[in-house]
């Protein structure tokens, strides 16, 4: 009897940060769900992040055609990779991409027989696409930022070229910008990604030389890097519906110790209820959060180093998200119908946070302020005097959401596109 030819083996790189990761396993349970078999490769630091932490292991044992693979990122253990990521990125580039190679010209070495037919990268990491190029294998690029920050990114060449940026000071941010047509409409200076501003030359210089080489016009579920303290579960089940304010900056964001402060001052000033996710390594400069800070609010208020986010997003008594607008928690908040407050931090989360003050009308965008007073009055108009207003855009776009999941939805659709299109390149 003829054997059934082997299924395509899909390879999916994330960048090696919790954001992407995050997303990309997702997208690699829905491909398994879609008769694909999926190799999840992430440096060793990940890999061993995910099988510490997270509950993958466990949770794709039904997909037999899954595999986590572990590649080098040719840096040591011990360096600190959260606070310098940037030399991740170049260390990946010299140390990783040969044994990209290497792996994508051996086939991979599916149990089955099965090879790797087509890779899908995340588009921050620039050389799996020279190496599936150099191989022959086709390649999917996946950007996990919001696709109107895409499309600005696409657009900095123009905007370099018109003379819009670099900018010459920070004294002008509420300019709009102008050069670009749609931009002049909803988008300021400050609302751009943070490295076009002054300050940055590092991000310029490479910006600049980007554009001169390409001459361009233009639940029971956790895919956690973090151990995550489930004890806020329980305490949120105590608290009223919609009471509970969640802070949460994400997986790299640093605050000073005098922006921890005022952030601490504002909550507890504003008298909402408040979970508060503190990293370990978010303070900068310090090695040990101020614990102390907790005294006297007890309460109303919970601090915690890691949380399972989309769970706590989904629980009746959170009614707010004060965030520093990720584009993963961006869309798990809006997904869940949670108003947000948003404390850009960098990147891509200044025009994300934009967005959902002045187009999505979610909420408020706080960037480029760090005042207690100002925090204080803000929590209280999302959590307080507007609540209704925000709860309903925030239920309406929450809803918007889950139809365009469903079966039949846009990004339903568009999932069951680029699994034929896998298919198809498979061949
Ligand atoms: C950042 C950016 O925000 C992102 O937009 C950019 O493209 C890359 O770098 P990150 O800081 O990781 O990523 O933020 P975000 O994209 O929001 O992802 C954070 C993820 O961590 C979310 O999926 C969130 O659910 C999870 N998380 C966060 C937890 O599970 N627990 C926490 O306590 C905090």
């Amino acid at each position: 009897m003829a054997q059934s030819p082997p299924r395509p083996r899909v390879l999916i790189f994330p960048l090696p940060l919790q954001g992407p990761v995050n997303s990309m396993l997702k997208l690699s349970e829905l491909l398994c769900l879609g008769g694909l078999h999926v190799t999840f490769l992430v440096t060793d630091h990940i890999d061993a992040r995910l099988r510490r932490y997270s509950n993958v292991q466990s949770r794709f044992h039904s997909y037999p055609g899954f595999r986590l693979q572990a590649i080098s990122d040719g840096l040591p253990e011990n360096h600190p990779r959260g606070d310098k990521f940037l030399e991740v990125f170049e260390s990946m580039k010299v140390h990783t991409k040969p044994l990209f190679k290497e792996l994508l010209q051996s086939g991979g070495g599916g149990e089955g027989g099965d090879r790797i037919s087509c890779v899908i990268a995340d588009g921050g990491l620039e050389f799996p696409l020279d190496v599936a190029e150099e191989v022959g294998i086709p390649l999917f690029i996946v950007r996990t930022i919001s696709a109107a920050c895409l499309w600005v990114f696409f657009c900095l060449p123009q905007l370099i070229q018109s003379g819009e940026l670099p900018f010459t000071g920070d004294d002008d941010l509420d300019v709009m910008v102008k050069s670009v047509p749609g931009m002049e409409r909803y988008l300021r200076r400050r609302d751009l990604p943070s490295f076009c501003r002054s300050g940055n030359p590092p991000l310029h210089a490479h910006l600049k030389a980007k554009l001169a080489a390409t001459g361009a016009s233009l639940p029971d579920f956790s895919n956690s890097l973090w151990e995550e303290d489930r004890f806020c579960l329980v305490w949120l089940d105590d608290q009223p519906p919609k009471s509970v304010l969640y802070v949460s900056f994400g997986s790299l964001a640093t605050v000073t110790r005098d922006q921890l402060m005022e952030f601490w001052h504002g909550l507890v000033n504003s008298g909402q209820r408040f979970l508060w996710v503190i990293r370990q390594d978010s303070v900068a400069g310090e090695s040990q959060v101020p614990m102390e800070l907790l005294q006297g609010s007890e309460e109303r208020g919970f601090v915690v180093y890691w949380a399972p986010q989309e769970e706590v997003l989904a629980h009746p008594a959170v009614g707010g998200f004060l965030t520093h607008s990720g584009w993963n928690s961006t869309l798990e908040s809006a997904y869940e119908g949670v108003p947000m407050i948003c404390w850009p931090y960098f990147l891509d989360q200044q025009v994300n946070s934009r967005l959902v003050e002045e187009e999505w009308k979610l909420g408020f965008d706080m960037k480029d302020t760090c005042d207690r007073s100002v925090i204080e009055k803000t929590v209280r108009n999302l959590m307080e005097v507007r609540k209704d207003e925000f709860q309903r855009s925030a239920a309406q776009m929450a809803s918007s959401a889950k139809t365009s999941l469903g079966d039949g939805g846009s990004s339903f659709s568009h999932l069951e596109r680029l699994i034929q299109d896998i298919k198809d390149k498979s061949v």
